[in-house]
C-alpha cells in the first residue's frame, strides 16, 4: 500500500471541491467475498459475488445494532462497523474461465467543515451508488458519473476512464465511486434503496444538497479499490479478450456496471464526533483524530469471516458464481436467474490473519444470525430449478471448481471435503452424491426430494464446519 500513498494524494484534490473536512483510510482486509447483498437481496444468495469490507456481523441479513455487536472490523477505525462492498473482478481466460482479482478499498469521508453542517448517517441507514445491469455509458446521469476508473502509472501520468480502461495499466487499475450524500431526512431506506438520498446539486463530487426534496447533508463516502491487475500481465495473452480480458462479477465487461452498497454500522454518536470535530489534517489522515479522542486508530489489524454461503468464489472457476452471463457493451443484462442456489452455512466465525488456521487467531466466539440459518434459507431467484438443485452439495470436485489459485486464501469449504453447490457447472455432472441423493437428470429432476436434500445438505455444511473448526483449534485460539 505504501507506494500508493503519493497518487492517493494527488487524486484528492479532485475529490474534494465540495466538502472542506475529510480523512481516507485503508481497509485492512476484504473480510469475506460471497454471493450476499443484505441491502438488495436481505435473507437470500445475492445474484453475483461482493468483495466485503468492516463489520464481522456481516450476514445475508443484517443491521446496524447487529453492526455494532461486531467482534472485529477490517476497519482501521474500531467503531466503525458499517459495512462498505462492491461486486469482485475477475480475469477471463481464452477458454472461458474465470480468475479472480484481488483489491483492497481505501473509504474516504468527506464533510463541511463548519460543525453541525453534516448530519451523521441515522441507524439502519443503507444505500446503493450504481446499477448492476448497466452495460453503456449516459454521460449526462450523476449515477455513472459517480463511477470512474483509474489507470494507474506511478512512473508516468494515471488517466481516468468511464470504463474498464482497455490497454495494460502499468501500476493496476483503480475502480473508484461516489456514494450520494444528501438525504431526504426521514427514510434510512428506500425500495430501490437509492430514492431516499440524491447526489449533490453539481455532481457525484460538486455542489451542495440544495434539492428541497433531499435537504440534509451526510457525509460523502468515496470509495476507492485497487485492483492487483498486474498480476494478470504475464497471462493476458492468453486472455479471452486480450484488450481488456477483466469483467465484473455480475457478467459485466464494461464496468458501466459498478456498483457499492453502504450498511451504517458506526458505533453510537461517533460518526456525530467525526463531522463536527475530525478536521485537523489538509492531507485526510486521520491520525490526528484519533489523537483527539474521537475514534481508535489499529494499524495493520486484521478480521475476516468464514463463509456464510456454500460456494466457491475465489480461484479460477469454470463459470460465475451465479453463472452469471457476460453482457457485452450495448447489451442489456438481467439481474441474473441463477440455475443453483448454494446452501448458507451456520454458524459464521470471525477470524484474523490469511484463513481460519494456525496463522488465523480466533475473535471471540461463533455469532449466528436467525436469518442465515439455512432452513430458512431462500432462493435468490424464484426458479424451481434454483429451489431444487440448491441442494447439491458434492463431494471433492465441485462442478464449478477447478484448482484454486495459488496464494488464493482457502475459504471454509477448501478442506479435505470441499463443499460446493456448483453454481456454474450442471448439478450432478460425474459428481458423486454426497449424502444419498443423486442429482443426475440436472435442475428439476429432485422436486420430491428437495426439501430434505436441502436440510441434508446443511447439516453437512454445519458438520463439515466444525470438522475444520476443531482441525484448525489449537489451545492459543480454539475458536
Ligand atoms: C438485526 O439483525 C439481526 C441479525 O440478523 C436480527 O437478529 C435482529 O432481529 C435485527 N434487528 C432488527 C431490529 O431488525
Ligand atoms: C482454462 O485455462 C486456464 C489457464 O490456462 C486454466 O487454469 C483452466 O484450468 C482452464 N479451464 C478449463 C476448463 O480447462
Ligand atoms: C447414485 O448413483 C450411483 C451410480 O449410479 C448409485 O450407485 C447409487 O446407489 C445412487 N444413489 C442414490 C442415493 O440413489
Amino acid at each position: 500500500m505504501a507506494r500508493n500513498i503519493m497518487s492517493k494524494f494527488l487524486f484528492a484534490a479532485a475529490v474534494l471541491s465540495s466538502a472542506n473536512a475529510y480523512f481516507l483510510f485503508a481497509m485492512n482486509d476484504v473480510i469475506t467475498t460471497e454471493r450476499l447483498d443484505p441491502i438488495v437481496n436481505p435473507g437470500a444468495v445475492s445474484g453475483h459475488v461482493h468483495s466485503i469490507v468492516g463489520g464481522s456481523n456481516f450476514r445475508a441479513s443484517t443491521n446496524t445494532s447487529f453492526l455494532r455487536q461486531s467482534e472485529c472490523t477490517s476497519s482501521p477505525i474500531k467503531e466503525d462497523k458499517s459495512n462498505y462492498w462492491s461486486p469482485t473482478l475477475y480475469f477471463q481466460w481464452k477458454n472461458g474461465s474465470f480468475t479472480n482479482v484481488n483489491g483492497s478499498p481505501v473509504i474516504y469521508y468527506l464533510y463541511s467543515n463548519t460543525p453541525g453542517a453534516t448530519t451523521p448517517f441515522p441507524d439502519d441507514f443503507r444505500m446503493l451508488s450504481g446499477t448492476p445491469t448497466l452495460r453503456s455509458y449516459d454521460a449526462s446521469s450523476f449515477a455513472q458519473q459517480a463511477v470512474t476508473f483509474l489507470c494507474l502509472d506511478f512512473g508516468g501520468t494515471s488517466m481516468k476512464h468511464n470504463e474498464l480502461p482497455t490497454g495494460n495499466c502499468p501500476s493496476g487499475i483503480r475502480a473508484q465511486i461516489n456514494f450520494p450524500s444528501c438525504w431526504d431526512g426521514k427514510n434510512a431506506d428506500s425500495k430501490d434503496h437509492k430514492s431516499h438520498v440524491a447526489y449533490l446539486s453539481g455532481g457525484p463530487d460538486s455542489g451542495s444538497c440544495s434539492d428541497k426534496n433531499f435537504p440534509v447533508t451526510l457525509p460523502r463516502i468515496f470509495m476507492e479499490v485497487y485492483l492487483d491487475t498486474g498480476s494478470f500481465n504475464a497471462v493476458r495473452s492468453q486472455a479471452m479478450n486480450p484488450d481488456q480480458p477483466f469483467v465484473y462479477s455480475m457478467g459485466d465487461p464494461t464496468g458501466y456496471g459498478y456498483h457499492a452498497d453502504f450498511l451504517m454500522g458506526w458505533e453510537q454518536g461517533v460518526l456525530k464526533n467525526v463531522v463536527d470535530k475530525c478536521n485537523c489534517d489538509n492531507f485526510g489522515d486521520p491520525t490526528c483524530c484519533a489523537t483527539a479522542g474521537i475514534f481508535t486508530l489499529t494499524k495493520g489489524g486484521s478480521c475476516r469471516i468464514t463463509q456464510g454461503v456454500d460456494e466457491i468464489t475465489t480461484g479460477t472457476l469454470k463459470a460465475l458464481p451465479g453463472n452469471n452471463p457476460v453482457v457485452p457493451l450495448g447489451g442489456t443484462a438481467k439481474n441474473a436467474a441463477a440455475l443453483v442456489t448454494p446452501a448458507f452455512i451456520s454458524p459464521v466465525f470471525a477470524y484474523t490473519g490469511d484463513s481460519p488456521s494456525q496463522t488465523g487467531a480466533p475473535v471471540g466466539k461463533a455469532v449466528t444470525a436467525p436469518a442465515d440459518a439455512g432452513a430458512t434459507a431462500k432462493a435468490g431467484t424464484t426458479s424451481k430449478a434454483a429451489a431444487t438443485a440448491g441442494s447439491t452439495t458434492t463431494a471433492k470436485g465441485a462442478a464449478s471448481t477447478e484448482a484454486a489459485a495459488p496464494g488464493s486464501a482457502p475459504t471454509s469449504g477448501a478442506g479435505s471435503v470441499e463443499l460446493s453447490a456448483g453454481s456454474g457447472g450442471s448439478p450432478g455432472a460425474g459428481s458423486p452424491a454426497a449424502g444419498g441423493s443423486n442429482h443426475t437428470g440436472g435442475p428439476g429432476t429432485c422436486s420430491k426430494k428437495s426439501r430434505s436434500d436441502k436440510r441434508a445438505a446443511v447439516r453437512r455444511a454445519r458438520s463439515f464446519h466444525e470438522t475444520s473448526r476443531r482441525r484448525f483449534a489449537t489451545p492459543e485460539h480454539a475458536f
